[in-house]
């Protein structure tokens, strides 16, 4: 099934042999199990029935918290969905979606493009593939220059993206503000273990753009940009990240995202037991099949949902509903306008 071969995303090894060292006696599995197990159903300590902080639970009471003062650290998780209205196709759109149009590679199967062990034995389809998608030629959306208002307006305390389009910088947004969850296409690394030797985004776009598979100038090796591949762990700020900004955060919204890859799609789970989630995308997504492993995940149909809340359509039409219900609605348009304009002008010189 898709979904359980994604979630290689990661290393499933969280903790190697050496990592752990641990002199303690080894547990048993059926203790890790029954560990994994109570913190999922958060049986086992005194857990208080969770708070409910929206005055409804729907689009009004989104609206009317995010304008409170109550709503300081928002965090968005957004995905491929955020970037279609810019001519980029996301993955898993039945017609559209790049894995529905992989056919002329002749792939076991869609997602081999993007796994590791495949790309070692076959990197041409990748490079063909990266070659069609290239970012830089495209313009962010209402729902980028969106989040950049959020960050303007002190709202945004991060942005979780599983993009790779850079069109999050590009609207500017801080990078700082910005945790690239699937890696990037501005350095590219030697895949060779003993070499992982460095190279420049100039240098990988001219090679992709000549057709060439890049290969090492040390050791003849492929050389891969830094996204992340399935098989392949996911970087270290990501991690880090989540761990300080989900604590704190007061009001997490989802983006343009299938929700269908491990460990990004977990993230939902992390944030407090109050803290609402609000869903932009054109389908509903996120309730988890698997609950015990991966979560119980967003909750818009249970009969004790008091948080989650889900907005459907498209995703620049839903940050501009938002935006106009907040008030932002004209500088928003006006954002997008002069931005683009700007982007138009350079690009032309
Ligand atoms: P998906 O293609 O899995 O999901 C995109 C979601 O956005 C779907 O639910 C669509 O229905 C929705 N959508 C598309 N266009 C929309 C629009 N204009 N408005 C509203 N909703 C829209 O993309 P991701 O969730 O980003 O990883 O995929 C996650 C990861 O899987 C990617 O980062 C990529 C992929 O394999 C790697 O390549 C390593
Ligand atoms: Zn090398």
């Amino acid at each position: 099934m898709a979904e359980a071969s994604e979630s290689v995303l990661t290393k499933t090894d969280e903790c190697s042999d050496d990592e752990c060292g641990s002199t303690e006696s080894p547990r048993s599995v059926m203790d890790v199990l029954q560990e994994l197990l109570l913190s999922k159903l958060r049986l086992g300590d005194s857990e208080e029935k969770p708070i409910q902080v929206l005055d409804e639970v729907n689009f009004d009471g989104v609206v009317r918290y995010m304008a409170s003062d109550k709503c300081k650290n928002i965090i968005v998780m957004v995905g491929a969905g955020i970037s279609t209205c810019a001519g980029i196709p996301d993955f898993r759109s039945p017609d559209s979606g790049i894995y529905a149009n992989l056919q002329k590679y002749n792939l076991p199967n869609p997602m081999a493009i993007f796994e590791i062990n495949y790309f070692k034995e076959n990197p041409s389809p990748f490079f063909q593939l990266a070659k069609e998608i290239y970012p830089g030629k495209y313009k962010p959306t209402v729902c980028h220059y969106f989040l950049r208002l959020l960050y303007e307006k002190k709202k945004l305390l991060r942005l979780y993206t599983q993009n790779v389009d850079t069109l999050e910088i590009l609207a500017g947004l801080p990078a700082d503000k910005v945790v690239d969850a699937h890696g990037t296409f501005h350095t590219s690394h030697c895949i060779n273990p003993a070499c992982r030797k460095l190279y420049t985004l100039d240098w990988m776009r001219e090679k992709i753009f000549s057709d060439e598979v890049p290969s090492c100038t040390e050791c003849q090796d492929t050389v891969k940009p830094d996204i992340v591949f399935f098989g392949e762990r996911l970087p270290e700020r990501f991690f880090v990240s989540a761990e300080e900004d989900f604590p704190i955060c007061d009001l997490l919204i989802i983006i343009g995202t299938s929700l269908s890859v491990q460990p990004f799609a977990g993230l939902v789970d992390n944030a407090p037991a109050k803290t609402p989630r609000f869903l932009i995308n054109k389908e509903k997504v996120g309730q988890s099949m698997y609950p015990i492993v991966l979560g119980p995940g967003l909750q818009f149909d249970s009969e004790t949902n008091y948080r989650d809340v889900m907005w459907e359509g498209l995703c620049d039409d839903g940050c501009q509903a938002l935006a106009d219900a907040l008030g932002w609605g004209e500088e928003l348009k006006k954002l997008v306008e002069d931005e683009h304009s700007r982007i138009d002008q350079e690009r032309q010189q």
